[in-house]
């Protein structure tokens, strides 16, 4: 609880407590903690005088605000038109399967999260994908089950790496 408060404090003062800024400060300290508590959520609306249910509104409406503490990585599928129409549900699918979990929930090792998002910008290459700060475009089912194997990889050899190093 000391560290949300302390956290959450230094970003609000950064803005100087002024309640124009909700979204700046929703938007840091979700980048700082990783997501937003309901007791940050209470303790912006308390330092920025706003009524809790107005945080709320708006740290829900926001795609890259986290309500729920997330997976290791986040894989945030684009769901409008333009990718959609260019394969998005096929590659949809895949998602699910491969990690086998619904859009919306994170596995149960805590390894991934996966949420949609609205147009990030890369429609020229849908359908598209961020894993965690990473974009990948032109996905297809066959791309993304090599993509997720390529993460899964990559922990392995950082895991066995810090085996061998003595720090797990
Ligand atoms: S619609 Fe998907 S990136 Fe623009």
């Amino acid at each position: 609880m000391e560290e949300v408060l302390a956290i959450t404090d230094k970003v609000v003062d950064k803005y100087g407590g002024d309640p124009e800024s909700l979204v700046e400060v929703l938007r840091e300290v979700n980048d700082k903690s990783g997501y937003l508590s309901r007791e940050h959520l209470a303790r912006i609306a308390e330092r920025l005088s706003q009524p809790l249910s107005k945080v709320y509104g708006v740290a829900s409406f926001y795609s890259l605000i986290n309500l729920e503490p997330l997976g290791q990585h986040v894989i945030r599928f684009c769901q409008d038109a333009p990718c959609h129409i260019v394969g998005g549900r096929e590659v949809w699918e895949a998602l699910e399967k491969e990690l086998g979990i619904p859009f919306g929930e994170t596995t149960l090792d805590g390894q991934w999260s996966l949420l949609t998002t609205s147009c990030i910008g890369a429609c020229a290459v849908g359908p598209v994908m961020m894993v965690d700060d990473d974009i990948h475009g032109n996905l297809t089912p066959e791309k993304v089950r090599d993509i997720i194997a390529d993460y899964r990889e990559q922990d392995e050899r950082a895991t066995a790496t810090a085996v061998q190093g003595g720090q797990v």
